[in-house]
């Protein structure tokens, strides 16, 4: 194991003022998101989408890392350069998702899922090392429900995250596990502070029980909000509060640093927050690992039309600068009013 260059990596990924782009959408996703702007998932309009978001004039500025999907790491840019080197060179690193999606797990109340991947895993991390992904995620998904999550989906899901985790290590790929706490459903912000505290808590047994490095691994989190039908929703300060008390009680301090996905959340919701939670004393870095509220607005603008990429360009990389004064607690709503 190099861990002189894991922690060289881990270390820039949380860079002051930079956070990570999540652009390792599935096809199947990215369908989806095509499918609401009516825009053909073929592979040449997935390269086109990505193309446009890596190539966004000084988004590099802002942006510390980008994860791929499988084939976006073996498509070329528009100059012919396959795509992460082009990352490389605009001093951005390339990442990779690594985990092959969700099956129910067995004997589970619905709805319970496990992430698949771990066969085959170490030799598609030594080839996604030798194409220059420097770190790799692993979504792990637990959803609150009725009599859920159970402690199998616990258990299951940290196991699962420390094995891949400690794969990556030994690949001298930096390991951001991402064990996900859905927001979708009823249930009150304190009722999703438990869970992530019981998804933390398991995660970090499962991870020291592995031998993984607490110092060369990145936490890709949920905050912890209300769920999504909730009449009463979490504000801001109440969101920030309860996730860095969730955090830590769980996160050891060792770790270089905490990343965000955006979850479902509004764009300035996801920003708003990380702002409030990087403005206070933490004993690590935080910042976003956003897909959605980096990307909503350039796709909404884009819409597959080639006459669109310069304003979807500009779009994505406000959102991008927005976030990364949020990883620095300096935004404030009246930024982006200034910017429309
Ligand atoms: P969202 O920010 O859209 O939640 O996506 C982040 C991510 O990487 C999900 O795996």
């Amino acid at each position: 194991m190099d861990k002189a260059l894991l922690s060289k990596t881990a270390a820039a990924m949380v860079a002051k003022g930079k956070g990570i782009l999540a652009a390792d959408e599935s096809s199947g996703t990215c369908e989806k998101r095509f499918q609401s702007v009516s825009v053909e998932c073929t592979e040449e309009n997935r390269r086109a989408y990505r193309q446009l978001l890596f190539g966004a004039p000084g988004v590099e500025q802002f942006l510390s890392g980008v994860i791929l999907f499988d084939e976006t790491a073996r498509q070329k840019a528009n100059d012919g350069t396959p795509f992460p080197q082009y990352l490389a060179k605009k001093g951005i690193i390339p990442g990779i998702k690594v985990d092959k999606g969700l099956a129910d797990l067995p004997l589970a109340p619905k709805g319970e899922k496990v992430s698949e991947g771990l066969d085959g895993l170490s030799k598609r991390l030594d080839e996604y090392f030798k194409m220059g992904c420097r770190f790799a995620k692993w979504r792990s998904v637990i959803t609150i429900g009725e009599g859920i999550p159970t402690h199998a989906c616990l258990y299951a899901n940290a196991h699962v995250l420390a094995r891949y985790a400690a794969a990556c290590q030994a690949a001298n790929i930096v390991p951001m596990i991402e064990p996900e706490v859905l927001l979708d459903g009823t249930h009150s912000a304190e009722r999703s502070e438990e869970v992530h505290e019981a998804t933390l808590r398991a995660v970090y047994a499962a991870i020291a029980a592995y031998g993984v490095i607490p110092e060369l691994l990145i936490l890709k989190t949920s905050m912890v909000v209300s769920g999504k039908d909730n009449p009463r929703q979490a504000g801001v300060d109440e969101v920030a509060e309860r996730t860095l008390r969730v955090l830590k009680r769980t996160v050891p301090a060792a770790q270089p640093g905490i990343v965000f996905l955006s979850g479902g959340q509004s764009d300035e919701a996801a920003t708003a927050h990380l702002s409030a939670m990087a403005a206070a004393k933490n004993p690590w870095p935080l910042t976003f690992s956003y897909s959605r509220a980096l990307q909503n607005p350039a796709l909404n603008t884009w819409r597959g039309q080639a006459g669109n990429v310069a304003a979807a360009q500009k779009a994505f990389a406000h959102r991008a600068h927005m976030n990364a004064l949020a990883c620095q607690g300096k935004w404030k709503p009246e930024l982006e009013k200034q910017a429309a």
